[in-house]
C-alpha cells in the first residue's frame, strides 16, 4: 500500500468539501471501463478510502469481478491533481461497515447503505497538466 502525503490529503479534503463528488472508475473483467459520480467518500487514513454503496449498479458488479478502481481529486485554485488506483474490498458487515452505516443514516436515513467500498491506494499519478502529467509518484 502508499501513503497519501500532506498535500494529496489536503487536496483531498478540498475536493470533497467544495465539489462534494469524486469520479469513481471501475472496469469489468473484460476491460469494459465505468464511471460514476459518488459523494459517500472519505479518507479514512492515508491509505485507504471509504465508499458507501447506496446505489451502485455496474460499479458493483465490476468490483464483484474486477476488484480495482481509480479516482481523481484536484485543487481548481493551483490545478494540481492526483490519480490514485487501488484494490476494493466490498464489506457488507462488520466494525467498519458499521461505522459507515451509521455515519450515513446521520447524513440521510433515506439512503440504503448496502455496503461499505474499502479502497486501499497502491498507486498515485500526476494529473495536473503539464510537463509532469502522466508521472507516476508513488
Ligand atoms: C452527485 C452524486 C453523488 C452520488 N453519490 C453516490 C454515492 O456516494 N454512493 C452511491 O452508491 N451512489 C452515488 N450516486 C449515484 C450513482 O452515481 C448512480 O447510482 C450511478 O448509476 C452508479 O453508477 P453505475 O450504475 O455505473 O454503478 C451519486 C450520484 C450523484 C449524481
Amino acid at each position: 500500500m502508499v501513503c497519501l502525503n500532506e498535500e494529496m490529503i489536503a487536496i483531498f479534503e478540498k475536493n470533497k468539501k467544495e465539489f462534494r463528488v469524486f469520479p469513481m472508475a471501475t472496469s469489468s473483467k473484460d476491460g469494459i471501463p465505468n464511471v460514476a459520480p459518488m459523494a459517500s467518500v472519505w479518507l479514512e487514513d492515508n491509505e485507504t478510502i471509504w465508499v458507501c454503496d447506496n446505489y451502485m449498479a455496474k460499479t458493483l458488479q465490476n468490483l464483484n469481478e474486477n476488484p480495482v478502481m481509480s479516482m481523481y481529486f484536484w485543487n481548481p485554485d493551483t490545478k494540481r491533481c492526483f490519480q490514485i488506483k487501488g484494490d476494493a474490498e466490498i464489506k457488507t458487515n462488520g466494525t467498519d461497515y458499521d461505522v459507515m452505516y451509521r455515519r450515513v443514516k446521520e447524513i440521510k436515513p433515506s439512503h440504503p447503505a448496502k455496503s461499505l467500498i474499502v479502497m486501499k491506494i497502491t498507486e498515485v499519478f500526476e494529473c495536473t497538466p503539464g510537463k509532469v502529467a502522466g508521472e507516476k509518484i508513488i
